[in-house]
């Protein structure tokens, strides 16, 4: 099984310190810092474009994660990847060609992923895995920080690890906390995306640790 990492999303955090939230996080054992882009058409929220994420990438030294959850991800692979994404995901719902736009990513330097969100099936994405690096299994409705983990979607991660095999990672993102990473990493997740849980706890080392004991 590939390495639990930890990626804090600073959804979550306090957006007039981003840079130093992001400082504190990282600080606190953060592996990859998660950054949910939402265009008010795909999602029913706004967030970030390009320039703030450039911003942000001269704060972070470890890789920034970008959650594309827009309706034209084509059009801001490349303008995300020029402002520092590491690892650059989109959903299969948001386009017809999901192996050109993850070999763009690939050829950007980038990280490709593939996100489902909950109402989409597993097999929607099964002649694509070959083409990219990770899938991220939506335990949320994407939209909103702070909203319950859908209990279900434990199968789904099931059946995408058994797809994919323990080589790549498997990502898992919305009501992460300390029980449902247990749950999530025991169904085969090993990147845990929490953006309230650890944002809003007391310190932000006691959560990221909390996150990392799933393993165990
Ligand atoms: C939801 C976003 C998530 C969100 C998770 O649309 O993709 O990354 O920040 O927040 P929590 O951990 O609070 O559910
Ligand atoms: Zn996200």
């Amino acid at each position: 099984m590939p390495k639990l990492l930890i990626a804090p999303s600073i959804l979550a955090s306090d957006f007039s310190r981003l840079g130093e939230e992001i400082k504190s996080v990282t600080n606190a054992g953060a592996d990859w810092i998660h950054v949910d882009v939402m265009d008010g058409h795909f999602t029913p929220n706004l967030t970030l474009g390009p320039p703030v994420m450039a911003s942000l990438r001269q704060h972070c030294t470890v890789p920034m994660d970008v959650h594309l959850m827009i309706t034209n991800p084509e059009e801001f692979v490349e303008p995300f990847a020029q402002a520092g994404a590491d690892c650059i995901s989109f959903h299969i719902e948001a386009t017809r060609h999901p192996l050109r736009l993850a070999q763009r990513i690939r050829d950007l330097g980038c990280k490709a992923g593939i996100v489902l969100n909950p109402g989409t099936s597993q097999d929607d994405i099964e002649f694509v895995v070959d083409g990219i690096d990770f899938v991220l299994v939506m335990t949320v409705n994407p939209g909103f920080g702070g909203q319950a983990f859908i209990p279900e979607m434990l199968e789904k991660i099931r059946l995408v690890r058994s797809m994919i095999g323990n080589e790549k990672d498997l990502e898992v993102d919305g009501g992460i906390d300390a029980n449902t990473a247990r749950d999530a990493v025991r169904a085969g997740a090993n990147i845990l995306v929490a953006g309230s849980y650890i944002f809003r706890s007391a310190s932000y080392m006691t959560a990221i640790d909390e996150l990392r004991a799933a393993e165990h």
